[in-house]
């Protein structure tokens, strides 16, 4: 058991990423609190986590803005005190396009939830983190350090998130609080599901079909990730284990970005 009962609040809590992290998180002796966009969705995730006796609670909010998102943590003070972890798993994909066809209202919204997002997040987070001496763990993205065809938005919001979250790792470190970065590569979670359905032929350089396994090729460890294997990242970091490191980038992409 990794954590003794401290409180973690996850954006984008209901998604695949979320999710696994939250069945992890409580697992290893956290609470967690669910926090994402639509109630629905939400009471899905906690009723799915119920079922295998793991309890949750869930907060509507958008993390795009801050009064929601302050009062989505003040919900995890009032339940439990306090809050030592946040982690910004809420984020959005890319339609696939060129950056001279991309519509401009898609630009501005992969960056309000990617990067304002994270922004606001961290913000609304950090006067508890300060008081517990707390840690937090931003999603960013193998692609931050890249370029993906016809993903000009996404892998450029992610390297704000990136850097913003080392941004904030550096203002944070006097005060006790860590800040680290997790960037996987593919994942199976929705988000990969959906973009591969819907813009298979147009994610890749070379044609290919809808189906997730054209990304095999592209990854040493020739596999996709499993969401589990990013909760697995995402705990380590905010547990005591890493009570050293801060304002690090961890990759759990299958050695995606060791290729030059
Ligand atoms: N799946 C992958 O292959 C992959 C790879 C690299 C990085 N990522 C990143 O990992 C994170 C989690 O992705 P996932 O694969 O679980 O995707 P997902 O689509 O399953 O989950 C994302 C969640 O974010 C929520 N969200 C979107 N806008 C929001 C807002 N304004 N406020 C609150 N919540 C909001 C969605 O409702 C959804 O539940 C994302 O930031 C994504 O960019 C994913």
């Amino acid at each position: 058991m990794e954590f003794n009962g401290e409180a973690i609040l996850i954006t984008g809590g209901s998604g695949g990423m979320g999710v696994a992290m939250a069945r992890r998180l409580a697992i290893s002796g956290a609470r967690v609190a669910l926090c994402d966009l639509f109630p629905d969705a939400i009471d899905r995730a906690v009723a799915e986590l119920a079922e295998d006796g793991i309890e949750v609670i869930g907060v509507t909010a958008d993390t795009t803005d801050e009064e929601s998102m302050r009062a989505a943590v003040a919900t995890v003070v009032d339940r439990w005190g306090g809050l030592y972890g946040l982690i910004t798993a809420a984020g959005i994909r890319q339609t696939a396009a060129g950056f001279q066809d991309l519509d401009l209202a898609d630009f501005e919204k992969i960056y309000a939830v990617n990067v304002k997002g994270t922004f606001v997040a961290l913000r609304a987070a950090a006067p508890e983190l300060i008081k517990s001496k707390g840690a937090a763990v931003t999603v960013a993205s193998v692609t931050a350090d890249g370029a993906r065809i016809n993903q000009s938005a996404y892998c450029s919001s992610k390297a704000a998130v990136l850097n913003l979250s080392k941004q904030v790792a550096l203002e944070l470190a006097g005060d006790g609080v860590r800040v680290n970065i997790l960037c996987p590569g593919v994942t199976m979670t929705p988000m990969i599901e959906q973009a591969m359905r819907t813009d298979g032929p147009n994610l890749l350089k070379e044609k290919v079909g809808g189906s997730l396994e054209a990304f095999r090729p592209g990854i040493p460890l020739g596999r996709l990730a499993e969401p589990d294997e990013q909760a697995a990242a995402a705990e380590f970091l905010l547990s005591p284990k890493a009570s050293f490191i801060t304002g690090t980038a961890v990759y759990v992409d299958g050695g995606v970005s060791m290729l030059v």
